[in-house]
C-alpha cells in the first residue's frame, strides 16, 4: 500500500485494499503528463478505473477539474474502498459503465458532455470490437478540442517495442484470444475516422505510451 498516494482517511485501514503495483509505479509519470495536458480541462471521465488507485492520486493533484471514475459493476466495491480511504472533493464515486452496453454518460458535475476521457491499460484487455466502440462513443460525445487520453503498451511499425511487451501479449492472448496489445497505427487510423487526431504521444516508463487525441470537429 502506498501511503503517500493522497491524503489518507486514517479511520480506514487502507493497508487491506486490493493493490496494483503497476499503478503505484506509473501514477507519477502519468500525473506529470496530465498536469500539462489537462491544465484547461474541466470534467474527466475515466473508463476502466480498475482499483481506483489512479483516481485517488490524480484527483487531489488536479483540483481545477472533476474526476469521474467508472467501470463494470464488479470493480465498484474496490474503487469505493480506495475512495473512502483517500477522499477528495473533486473525486466522484464510480459510475456503472460497460463499453459493451452503455452509451457515454453526461458529466454529473456539469450536465454537459465530459471534455476529457481518460483510460489506462484497457485497450489490450477489451476486444477489438470494443476498442472500436470506445472510439465511436468518445468521438461522438467529446466537444471540439476535447481530449481522449490513453495510457498503455502499443506495438509500433508492426512489431513489439520490447521483449517484455511481447511476453505480456502472449500471456494476454493465452488468457483471452480477443485481447492483446494493439498496433499504434491501427489506433490512430481508427481515431481519425471519428474526428480524433493524435496531438501528442509520450514515451512512458516500462515501454508504455501515453496517447493524446483531440476532437477536431
Ligand atoms: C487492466 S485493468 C486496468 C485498470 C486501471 N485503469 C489500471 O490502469 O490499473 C482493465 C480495466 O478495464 C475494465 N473493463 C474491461 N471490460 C470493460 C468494459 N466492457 N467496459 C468498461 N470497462 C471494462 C476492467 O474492469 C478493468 O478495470
Amino acid at each position: 500500500m502506498n501511503k503517500d498516494s493522497a491524503t489518507s482517511n486514517h479511520l480506514f485501514d487502507a493497508s487491506t485494499l486490493p493493490f496494483s503495483q503497476a499503478c503505484k509505479n506509473n501514477k507519477q509519470p502519468i500525473l506529470e503528463v496530465l498536469q500539462k495536458e489537462l491544465k484547461d480541462s474541466l470534467h474527466v471521465l475515466e473508463i476502466g478505473s480498475g482499483t481506483g488507485q489512479h483516481s485517488v492520486y490524480f484527483a487531489p493533484r488536479l483540483t481545477h477539474l472533476t474526476w469521474q471514475t467508472s467501470d463494470v459493476l464488479a470493480h465498484h466495491a474496490i474503487i469505493n474502498a480506495w475512495h473512502t480511504a483517500y477522499p477528495a472533493p473533486n473525486l466522484y464515486a464510480p459510475m456503472a459503465f460497460d463499453l459493451a452496453v452503455d452509451s457515454l454518460p453526461m458529466s454529473l458535475a456539469s450536465n454537459q458532455p465530459y471534455d476529457v476521457v481518460f483510460t489506462a491499460n484497457t485497450l489490450h484487455i477489451i476486444s477489438w470490437s470494443l476498442v472500436q466502440k470506445l472510439f465511436e462513443l468518445v468521438g461522438n460525445a467529446l466537444p471540439i478540442n476535447g481530449k481522449l487520453i490513453i495510457y498503455g503498451p502499443f506495438n509500433e511499425n508492426g512489431d513489439y517495442t520490447s521483449v517484455g511487451n511481447q511476453q505480456f501479449d502472449i500471456s494476454l492472448q493465452q488468457r483471452d484470444p480477443k485481447s492483446g496489445i494493439r498496433h499504434l497505427e491501427d489506433i490512430i487510423a481508427l481515431a481519425n475516422t471519428h474526428m480524433l487526431k493524435l496531438s501528442d504521444k509520450y514515451a512512458m516508463p516500462a515501454n508504455n505510451q501515453l496517447l493524446v487525441f483531440q476532437k477536431i470537429r
